[in-house]
């Protein structure tokens, strides 16, 4: 049993949380801390790097000392101190990754410097104690990849977005739509009320032989239609359902051919893991189980607040390489660019 704090910075949510369990999970959060930084934000219609790296270095010793209390320990009681150390904006990475660096050298406990992607990946060990391999479609406002976990720091890449990511396709929809930031749960709500028929968007890439994505293409029909149909609510929550449904269905085929592809048949696996912030989308999991289902396959997708960012998955991520005695040196280096196949730890500064 470990109990390990983790630190998150690398977007615009502050956050910090305390878990405690055994690998492989499930595990127990003590405390899950957020501080969002969307009011922020909102008047640029996305995050702007500068303000996100000042209220970084506003919120990270509120938000690490409410973890703290909130799970009744002390610093004494934690067996490690994780972090996101990349990918990321680099301002706000480097704001966590010092804040955990001071407190594992002030408090002597050991640092887990790890890449956000897989405390995203594993955060389906921390909700389900999900069994290594396992088909993973990463879906966030960064990233839109299919790979296959092996284990911890052991990622197969089998094919990523050519152009936009997935959430990223989500927000610049909401922009163009005027539905304000974040995009994504926003087209969600309007979706529910319009019609996804009404408008026919294209769906860049379905069936190519390989399993790489492409969102660009839809988001230009959608300016199109924007700019050639009259806006009022019913248009716009029509044109929302309308992208979503292409959305989805694009995410639907790639993770389709994935699940029926050599790869994962090799592994033998059963086990499909979305994880990312454009997981909590209920179309796209509700969609992707009845596939699942079909295939014989078994969804887990953690609960939307798990699946966007969080302390708790870098906590966990954390707990699994602390199990694993892969601890990182303080001179660790914060990292905007860290894809999740490179390398077998993937750690910079990893004693593995
Ligand atoms: O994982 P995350 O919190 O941050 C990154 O690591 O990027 O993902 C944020 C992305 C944003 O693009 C946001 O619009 C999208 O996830 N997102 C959603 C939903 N909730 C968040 N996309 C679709 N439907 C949602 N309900
Ligand atoms: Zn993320």
């Amino acid at each position: 049993m470990l109990t390990v704090l983790g630190i998150e910075t690398s977007c615009d949510e502050t956050a910090a949380a305390v878990v405690r369990g055994s690998v492989p999970g499930p595990g127990e959060i003590l405390s899950n801390v957020i501080a969002s930084q969307d009011e922020a934000h909102r008047p640029y219609g996305g995050v702007v790097p500068e303000i996100a790296a000042r209220a970084h270095v506003d919120l990270i010793d509120l938000v690490i000392r409410s973890a703290l209390e909130q799970s009744r320990l002390s610093l004494d009681e934690i067996d490690a101190i994780a972090v996101t150390a990349g990918p990321g904006l680099i301002g706000g990475v480097a704001v966590g990754l010092s804040a955990a660096k001071g407190l594992a050298l002030a408090s002597g406990k050991k640092l887990v410097a790890l890449n956000h992607l897989e405390a995203h990946a594993l955060t389906a060990r921390l909700t389900a104690g999900v069994a290594f391999p396992f088909l993973l479609l990463l879906v966030s406002g960064g990233h839109c990849q299919l790979l296959i976990c092996e284990g911890v720091g052991r990622f197969t890449k089998l094919g990523s977005t050519i152009d936009d990511a997935a959430g990223e396709a989500f927000d610049k929809t909401a922009k163009i739509l005027g539905l304000g930031f974040p995009g994504g749960p926003a087209i969600e709500k309007a979706a529910l009320k319009g019609n996804p028929k009404r408008f026919r968007l294209p769906r860049p890439l379905m069936d190519a032989e390989n399993y790489d994505f492409s969102f660009s293409g839809l988001k230009t029909a959608v300016r199109r239609v924007v700019e050639s149909t009259e806006l009022t609510e019913g248009s716009i929550n029509d044109i929302a359902a309308s992208f979503q449904a292409a959305a989805v269905d694009v995410l639907l085929n790639r993770t389709r051919r994935a699940m029926l592809g050599t790869e994962a048949r090799r592994l033998g696996t059963r086990n499909l893991v979305v994880a990312g912030g454009v997981a909590a989308n209920g179309l796209l999991s509700n969609s992707l189980s009845n596939m699942a289902q079909e295939n014989g396959y078994k969804l887990v997708v953690p609960p939307p607040g798990l699946c966007t960012d969080n302390g708790a998955m870098v906590a966990w991520a954390g707990l699994e390489r602390a199990h694993l005695g892969l601890f990182s040196d303080l001179d660790t280096a914060a990292r905007a660019r860290w894809p999740l196949d490179s390398g077998r730890s993937g750690i910079p500064g990893a004693k593995s």
